[in-house]
């Protein structure tokens, strides 16, 4: 059996303290942990799953609350989405959750799988996202992001070398093993369509992952002329049809994740960027090299992105053309940002009714 990495053992182990935290506090106290972050949110309506959901609570817990709920995470009919979780985005993410939700036809399916850094204060995370949504079952992960921070080299804006940015490739180490398949999502979206179709998509006999791809972007553009011009390393896509997809909405396939140790491949490519700059970017060109040209396609209605502008001053952007089932604002400027600042863009008002900040005014009423 190979050894295993000391950075996988550390995951293992801590991802056996996760804890749970549905009915974690009150809300009493949780408005007092919440004037620490310095906002405060709205309780978001209950949603209740319509009559012909199946039950992800097997006969025990429905009679008693308290049972362990080891079984309705490894039910077969739980919808389980990932998600990072920090102070600066929280904001996004509770307007990510309620969308998710409301657009559901079955809501009380849908398990979060919440990723927060070591370093964070997780208990007032915990009690924030249990304030606004009672009813939510969810989960705090705790992720070691000193173990990646070693290996993150700088980008060119500097909001992508957060570690918690690389969660998302540490996921299948952080979630149960009975997770087979999860939906991740970055917290700068909001969806208008129900989660459990895009979790539902066909990943084919061998795909890890499916996201929208996008064949026009210039693929080449994402790499370094060194990396180019070295064939031992442009020859990785060599046999593939290789185009750019964005890494803020993916459906992943756990199972096959953990088989081919894809965590251990993106880290290698990590270590290789220390050494030679192949790419510019943050966790996003190393899911390229590992998996692009070979990822099961996603219609591109699940993630109209760059409402946020470019990576450089944020300029707005229109919608691609054709449906719509998610928004993402991946970019620099953040719809929440450019509300406050009241220079928002067009598309920010479509943002605006999932945004569950408490304002000022309903504060003092
Ligand atoms: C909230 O915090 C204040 C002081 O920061 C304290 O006086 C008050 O009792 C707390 N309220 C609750 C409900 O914990
Ligand atoms: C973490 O948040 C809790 C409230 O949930 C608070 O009581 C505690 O003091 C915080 N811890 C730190 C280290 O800030
Ligand atoms: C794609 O990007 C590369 C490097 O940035 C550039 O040299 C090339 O001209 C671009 N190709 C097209 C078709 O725009």
């Amino acid at each position: 059996m190979p050894k295993p990495s000391p950075p996988f053992l550390l995951f293992l182990s801590l991802s056996l303290y996760s804890f749970l935290c549905f009915h974690f506090t009150t809300v009493a106290a949780a408005a007092n942990a919440t004037t620490s972050i310095s906002q405060q949110f709205r309780e978001a309506p209950q949603f209740y799953n319509s009559p012909d959901c199946p039950s992800i609570l097997n006969a025990d817990e429905e009679t008693d609350p308290d049972e362990d709920d080891t079984n309705e995470i490894c039910s077969d009919h739980a919808v389980h989405v990932a998600m990072t979780l920090d102070v600066a985005y929280i904001r996004g993410s509770m307007a990510a959750i309620l969308s998710v939700l409301q657009h559901s036809s079955c809501p009380q399916n849908i398990i979060f799988h919440f990723v927060a850094s070591a370093s964070a204060n997780s208990s007032l995370l915990c009690s924030t996202i249990s304030a606004s949504f009672p009813y939510l079952r969810f989960h705090v992960n705790i992720f070691d992001d000193s173990a990646v921070a070693g290996l993150i080299s700088t980008s060119i804006r500097s909001a992508l070398d957060c570690p918690l940015n690389y969660a998302r490739s540490y996921l299948a180490n952080l979630l149960p093993l009975c997770v087979r398949r999860v939906v991740y999502l970055d917290s700068d979206l909001v969806l208008v369509d129900d989660i459990a179709k895009l979790a539902a998509t066909p990943l084919g006999d061998k795909s890890v992952l499916a996201a929208p791809e996008y064949c026009n972007a210039n693929f080449t553009s994402y790499f370094t002329p060194t990396f180019w011009s070295n064939p031992s390393l442009s020859l990785t896509f060599a046999n593939r049809k290789a185009c750019y997809f964005n890494t803020g909405v993916m459906v992943i396939d756990l199972d096959r994740w953990r088989a081919g140790d894809y965590t251990t491949k993106i880290e290698e490519w990590m270590e290789l960027q220390k050494r030679i700059r192949i790419y510019e970017l943050g966790s996003l060109p190393p899911f390229l090299l590992v998996f692009a040209g070979n990822i099961a396609p996603v219609n591109h209605r699940w993630n109209q992105h760059g409402l946020g502008g470019d990576n450089f001053r944020g300029l707005c952007r229109d919608l691609h053309l054709g449906p719509v089932s998610l928004l993402h604002w991946s970019g620099k400027g953040k719809p929440w940002a450019r509300l406050d600042a009241n220079r928002p863009c067009p598309l920010d008002a479509l943002w605006a009714p999932y945004d569950l900040l408490q304002t000022p005014f309903l504060l003092d009423s």
